[in-house]
């Protein structure tokens, strides 16, 4: 299992243990949890996962596809250093995650 930590915009921390394989959206919507939408259901055509990540963080995961660079110039927050779409980013075995949402996605 891999442990992912969304911490939302107010500071409130919501920690989820998924399954290797699921990404940081899919494992927020199987919750309910608020604050990520997935319109697109994980193809990189909405913006709606949009999270950012922890510097130390950023080399766990595939550098950013054009795709999705394009996409997080939509993002309705804005855009850091550390920002990401949410289903790109696909947890491994005993990976442990913060990821903060941003205060909107649309
Ligand atoms: S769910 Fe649509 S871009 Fe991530």
């Amino acid at each position: 299992m891999a442990k992912i930590r969304y911490v939302d915009h107010l500071g409130q921390e919501t920690e989820l243990e998924v399954k290797p394989g699921t990404s940081v959206m899919q494992a927020a919507v199987n919750n309910g949890l608020a604050g990520i939408v997935g319109e697109c259901g994980g193809s990189a055509m909405c913006a709606t996962c949009h999270v950012y990540l922890n510097e130390e963080d950023m080399d766990k995961f595939p550098p950013i596809s054009a795709p999705e660079q394009e996409m997080l110039e939509c993002t309705t927050s804005p855009l850091k250093p550390t920002s990401r779409l949410g289903c790109q980013l696909v947890v491994a075995e005993g990976m442990e995650l913060t990821v903060y949402l941003p205060e909107t996605q649309q």
